[in-house]
Formats: structure tokens, sequence, C-alpha cells
């Protein structure tokens, strides 16, 4: 634990404590570790994946003219994994990543696991990385799971061979500012996807895309972007990492998926524990203007968890929000469902042990 302390944690598969990876458990941000195995899987284009292997965590060869390096031929995926005091390993719906890599891959001209064998996949790695997960309440074992054209193209195609790739690694709050509120901006200028193209879908490009308006939001002191619609510049659409949700009395709004809008599995399962609790949701177009008169903003997502956000800046004006409200229940609400520490009645934990 970075002090020279061992420390070990229930393993219910055997007798013996699991030790744990030597590192600062109680500092985790959400930062790259390089951790013990990375799972690897290859396909020809028209071939189906078949059977993978664990290999050491480490760079991989690509040629210089690889698809995913020259066209962004690419796909990632996002899920976690957590540790329970009582040792178990507990995923939180894996079939839905499993399933949105799948409408990815479509989308992006690319051959995908099947949700079984993605899944199984995910499993082997988190297990081979147990070491990693964080003990219970410091933290998750964040799964990226990568889909890519790593054959080599030079007129513009689909690559002739795919590389689907899992990693791991611990982590812990998504912002700098921990579980504190987050202040956005929205930006008026920069979008992040358009009708037709590829926002929809975990394209690696998709993130590359937001990162000047996100280094000139950081630089002026705020913590991440809201976008807006690029057709009518006055719809909200989602902020760089993570979808938005407004809270007005009883009734949760978020912008429906419609293509441009990443279809999160956090905001999917958000949608239902706030149905579960009684609150009216609403997936429809948000204007930019519900902002002003909004009583709570909250952003989702699987790096994000459940963000409660303090300050939005519009052309200008800053409005100002509530934030012990709605956003924390549902945060506590989803938690403790990920943790393992309340009843899942919604059928979404996958136990590894
Ligand atoms: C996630 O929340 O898992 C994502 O993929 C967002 C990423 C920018 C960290």
């Amino acid at each position: 634990n970075g002090s020279g302390n061992t420390l070990r944690v229930a393993s219910p598969t055997s007798n013996v404590a699991t030790e744990l990876a030597d590192i600062d458990w109680d500092n985790l941000g959400f930062g790259f570790i390089a951790t013990d195995y990375m799972y690897i899987m290859k396909c020809s284009q028209g071939e189906n994946f078949s059977k993978g292997e664990l290999q050491r965590f480490g760079n991989i060869e690509l040629s210089p003219s690889s698809a995913i390096l020259n066209y962004g031929q690419g796909l990632f995926e996002g899920l976690k994994a957590y540790r329970k005091h009582d040792g178990n390993i507990l995923l939180f719906r894996p079939e839905e990543n499993g399933l949105r890599l799948q409408m990815g891959a479509e989308r992006m001209c690319m051959p995908s696991p099947t949700v079984e064998q993605f899944v199984e996949t995910v499993k082997v790695t988190v297990l081979a990385n147990e070491r990693w997960i964080p003990p219970p309440g410091k933290g998750s074992l964040y799964i990226r799971p990568l889909l890519m054209g790593s054959g080599a193209v030079l007129g513009l195609a689909p690559a002739p061979e795919y590389t689907f790739l899992i990693y791991v690694l611990p982590v812990g709050n998504y912002f700098k500012e921990g579980l504190a509120p987050i202040n956005l901006i929205v930006e008026t200028e920069m979008h992040r996807a358009t009708p037709g193209g590829t926002g929809g879908v975990k394209a690696i490009g998709n993130y590359a895309a937001v990162l000047k308006a996100q280094s000139a939001a950081k630089a002026k002191g705020f913590s991440d972007v809201l976008y807006l619609d690029s057709v009518h510049k006055r719809y909200l659409e989602e902020v760089s990492s993570c979808n938005v949700f407004l809270v007005k009395g009883n009734v949760i709004s978020t912008p429906a998926i419609k293509g441009t809008i990443l279809p999160g599995i956090t905001r999917k399962s958000i949608i239902d524990v706030a149905l579960s609790q009684g609150f009216q949701v609403e997936e429809r177009s948000v204007t930019v203007d519900e902002l002003l008169d909004a009583d709570e903003v909250f952003c989702t997502g699987t790096a994000v968890v459940v963000s409660p956000v303090g300050s939005i800046t519009y052309q200008g004006k800053r409005v100002s929000y509530g934030v012990d409200g709605v956003s924390q229940q549902l945060y506590s609400a989803l938690t403790s469902l990920q943790m393992g520490l309340t009843e899942d009645k919604m059928d979404w934990i996958v136990e590894l042990k």
C-alpha cells in the first residue's frame, strides 16, 4: 500500500488471503497503472473471433499502416469490477457492454466478439489481475476492452485483421474534485457529434474530438464541457465523458438517444433506479434554456458513476445548483448495488466466484 504494509483481503476460493498489489489504495484517481495481464484475441476480416489468450501486460506491436493508427477504425468499452467484503468479485452488467460493442462494431465495419465471448474474456482478465482489485470501498477495477482494425491498409477500407484486447487497472474517482460537485461550461462552437456520424457508438475518434474544447475549459478552471447538438445548437447532448440529467421537482430529464449521444449503461441503469424510486423520467430533447430553471443537474458514466454538477456556465452566465438531493440518493442506490451491499433485484450483477 505504498507504506510497506502488505494488505490482505478475504478470498472465498481458498483459505489463504489474497495479497494485494503494493500501491497506495487510499489515493486512487483515474490514471494509468500497469497491471499483470491483458487478454488478446485476433481474427481476419470475414471471420469470427475464436480463441485468444492472456499475456503479460505490455506494449503491443502494430503495423505503422494499421487501420486503427491511420484511419481510426476502433472502439473501446469501459466497465468495472468490485471487490466485496466476503472476497467475491462483482461485475456490473457486462453483457450490456458486449452488446454495445457489437452495435459499434457494425457501425465501424468490424467483426465483434459474441456477448458470451466478451463476458468470458472480461472474467478471465479480471481474475488474472485479482490483486489489483481495490479493497471494498476504496475504488474499483476499471476494465478497458479495445476492438481495433490492426491489419495494414493504405487505400481507405476496412482492415484485413482485427484485434480484441482487454486490459484492467484500479481506479478511484474520475474527476479531480472527487465526489464534490463539478463545474461545467456549455460549448457553443465545437461539437462532439453530428447526425449520421459515430457519436452514438464508442468510437475512439469521438474522444479525440473533444480534447480541444475540454483543454480550453480546464484552462479556465472548469471541470469539463457540456456539448450542444450541432444542428440547432440549443439541445443538450452530453459531457465529454458522460451523459447528463436535469432534475425539476419529481421529474428527471435526459437527452434521448438519437444517434449522437452515447447510450450509457450507467445512464440506462440510473433511469431504472430513478423509476423504481418513484421519479418520473423523461428521455427527450432537453433545451439549454432548461438549465436555467433546473433544481439539480448530474452526470452519469462508468468512470464518473453519478457526479453532481455544482454550476453550469452558458454564454458567460453561471447557474448554480443544489447538490445534496436527488443525485446523492441515486448515487447511493446505484453504488450500493454495484458493490453488492443491497439486494440485486434487477439481476444486474455477475458474480465471479
Ligand atoms: C467510461 O466512463 O467508461 C468512459 O469510457 C469514459 C472515458 C472517457 C473514461
